[in-house]
């Protein structure tokens, strides 16, 4: 079975073309390649990344055309059956605001504050209901290439932290990444590559150019780069060399606590939301977030990483729990409860319906079943690492980051969990105020 899903372009109105799948209609910008109603493509991020001759993707689409419906069923039924606690009025009146799309603060604190079991298992089924009925099954699987593990900074919970002596170094050759990307593509079926680093300026805005335009050159794909606060200008010449996806979390939206852990950082919290802005701007798809969990941080914190998330537009919220790794600063400090980390992602969900909700790696590190969990509690993206295993274990951002299978061996593992939850790769498109 074919990894994404093809979708047929019905309508085209300046930059924005509509793909239908099945009957699922979704809104793609298609600036990258020049499409017309009838064709067949392949989107990724809301973008259109390849065009397909039709025969092509007719025969993909009919191997399909039974199990989409089957998953959209099972989807369905997962929503339907999940059982409907009893709770307070209160607490089911704010849920009812967020599905008229009115949360405010206050309502997000309380939501946050919940301890009770049966509160957070209405949450949870809600932020799945509201992803279902947003967005219905369609998940966004993005491979991500780890290229370099050299990092200039010494953020204090991070194990690629320049001050850590112990960790091997490497850095991918351009020919070595943009070999990766080709096969992640061409061979495995990714459409969505993020290519992440430590803040390395060992890659100049040309050579990050020349990557992505190499990679370009040999396949249709949304890039995604992760490299960090870098001058504006590196921005700017990686989205006119043609990516089109900037990942950077700001990492905490309280200025202090960012002040706090990323001590003799060169940027501050306004720089790094001033790129994110800046990004945003150029017209790049931005995930963004926070790390859960940080010692220090209040529910208040988290509330507000939530509204900054929204208020920044980012397409995809990336909220993962901090993990302690050791050789840092903050090696002995707890990670969070798995439950701060699922809240985040029903609230999340609940104040941005339509958004793309990431379920990190690092929420898998904190418990075998956690992926499943927060698929099934507003989450709609994953992330497979495709990082060649002779560099992958050093790229040891905390512990359990890396795991050891290879590529073929992650997507089957991916397929199968999604395939029993009822959701489908197929691009989820833009929001429909991009
Ligand atoms: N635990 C969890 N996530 C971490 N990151 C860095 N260190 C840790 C840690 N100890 C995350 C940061 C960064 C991303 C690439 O990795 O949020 O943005």
């Amino acid at each position: 079975m074919c990894y994404s899903i093809p979708g047929r372009v019905v309508e085209v109105a300046g930059r924005t073309a509509v793909v239908d799948y099945f009957g699922e209609r979704r809104n793609v910008l298609n600036e990258l390649r020049n499409v017309n109603p009838g064709d067949y493509v392949y989107a990724q991020g809301g973008f259109v990344v390849q065009v397909m001759p039709e025969e092509e993707a007719k025969d993909v689409l009919e191997l399909w055309r039974e199990a989409f419906f089957k998953l959209q069923r099972l989807d369905e039924e997962t929503v339907k059956n999940a059982g409907v606690e009893k709770v307070s009025e209160g607490f089911s009146r704010i849920i009812g605001k967020a599905k008229a799309g009115g949360l405010e603060r206050e309502d997000i604190l309380q939501l946050l504050d919940t301890t009770n079991p049966k509160e957070l298992s209405f949450l949870y089924s809600s932020a799945n209901r509201v992803r279902h009925e947003s967005l219905k099954n369609s998940c966004c699987v993005h491979g991500i290439i780890e290229f370099s593990n050299h990092c200039g900074n010494n953020c204090l919970y991070c194990g690629i932290r320049e001050g850590n002596s112990t960790l091997p170094r490497y850095r991918m050759s351009v020919e070595e990444i943009v070999e990766a990307a080709a096969e992640a593509v061409n061979v495995h079926g990714f459409r969505a590559l993020v290519l992440q680093s430590g803040e390395d300026d060992w890659y100049t805005p040309e050579i990050l150019a020349q990557i992505i335009r190499g990679i370009k050159e040999r396949c249709g794909v949304l890039l995604f780069m992760s490299v960090g606060t870098r001058d504006l200008d590196c921005y700017r010449e990686m989205y006119e060399a043609g990516a089109r996806g900037v990942l950077l979390r700001f990492e905490t939206s309280n200025p202090r606590l960012y002040s706090k852990m990323h001590a003799g950082s060169k940027s501050t919290l306004k720089d790094r939301i001033k790129t994110i802005e800046y990004a945003v701007k150029l017209g790049f798809v931005v995930a963004t977030g926070s790390l859960i969990g940080l010692p220090g941080q209040t529910k208040e914190d988290i509330a507000n990483d939530i509204l900054l998330t929204k208020s920044l537009k980012a397409e995809m919220y990336s909220f993962g729990p901090f993990i302690p790794s050791p050789q840092t600063p903050l090696a002995d400090a707890p990670a969070p409860e798995v439950d701060t980390v699922l809240k985040a992602l029903a609230v999340s969900r609940l104040a941005d319906p339509q958004a793309k909700i990431l379920v990190t790696t690092a929420l898998e590190a904190l418990g075998g079943d956690c992926r499943r969990r927060g698929l099934l509690t507003g989450g709609n993206s994953l992330m497979v690492n495709l990082t060649p295993l002779s560099h992958r274990r050093y790229y040891s951002i905390y512990p359990g980051h890396s795991n050891s299978s290879d590529t073929e061996d992650q997507i089957k593992e991916t397929l199968k969990l999604l395939y029993s939850l009822g959701r489908a790769p197929t691009d989820l498109g833009v929001k429909a105020n991009a």
